[in-house]
């Protein structure tokens, strides 16, 4: 990795959540490894210290993006079932709320990134200070639909988003390249502009009860500890209960590294 003074602050903060973050890796840990600009820096981090350490990991990945990088850098990358259940996620966000809940799905890869956060007994979020609201919503919640009748569920979205007061907000079938976007699973992502989520276990059960969604992008109760790097190489950390204890002799031995 580049040496911190060269990169951009957002960057900068990136690597430094993602060094705190891979300081919580063990030899012989299973790894769910993220999707996005700050897991790729991640990664790269992990590679190099996998490498010098020569640590024993089994890695899956939440996107055959995150696979190939890694796979090129020498991880070990195994299909999630092979596998079993991992010892800990490390994922980006798109905004993580003041109780650990998250937008995801910039990338397109939330619903596997969804599947590999539940499988693993700790999910670890790096982001820099931007990720960081009070209320989630203002940046686009992502919602996975299959294409069989996407504009029939993009409807009862519409409808589901009515019932809870969400009124007529914009949503976007995302598109890349001019064409519609597709993610790993062949799915479309419609981007729903909310401006502020008052009640987000509520949103999320009106959208997963809609058939045709696959997977929206609230993360609610997954994440157990967010490191929030900054652009001068230190970290903050925002924890769960659940991480209090077994994560709290390394993370504070990492803190301000
Ligand atoms: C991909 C994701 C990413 O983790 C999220 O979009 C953050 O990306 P970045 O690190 O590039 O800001 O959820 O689906």
């Amino acid at each position: 990795m580049p040496d911190i003074s060269d990169l951009s602050p957002s960057d900068a903060a990136k690597l430094a959540a993602s060094r705190a973050a891979v300081k919580l890796v063990r030899d012989g840990m299973k790894l769910g490894l993220g999707t996005g600009s700050t897991a790729v820096i991640m990664v790269r981090v992990l590679a190099e210290r996998a490498a010098a350490e020569g640590l024993t990991l089994r890695c899956a990945a939440t996107s055959k993006a995150t696979a190939e990088l890694a796979t090129s850098l020498g991880l070990r990358v195994e299909n999630l079932d092979d596998i079993g259940w991992l010892d800990m996620t490390i994922d980006g966000a798109d905004e993580v709320d003041p109780d650990l809940n998250l937008i995801k799905g910039g990338g397109g890869a939330h619903l596997r990134e969804k599947i590999v956060a539940r499988a693993s007994d700790r999910m670890v979020v790096i982001a820099d200070p931007g990720k960081v609201v009070e209320t989630l919503g203002a940046y686009h919640l992502p919602v996975e639909v299959i294409p069989f009748g996407w504009k029939v569920t993009e409807r009862l979205i519409r409808e589901a988003l009515d019932a809870q007061g969400l009124g007529k907000r914009p949503i976007l079938l995302r598109q890349r390249d001019g064409r519609p976007f597709q993610t790993d699973e062949g799915n479309l992502i419609l981007d729903l502009s909310l401006e502020a989520i008052a009640d987000p276990h509520r949103l999320a059960r009106g959208l997963s009860d809609i058939p045709g969604v696959v997977e929206h992008g609230l993360f609610l109760g997954i994440c157990d500890l967010a490191i929030i790097g900054q652009p001068d190489g230190n970290v903050t950390l925002l924890r769960s209960e659940a991480a209090e204890g077994d994560l709290d002799p390394v993370l504070d031995a990492g803190e301000n590294a």
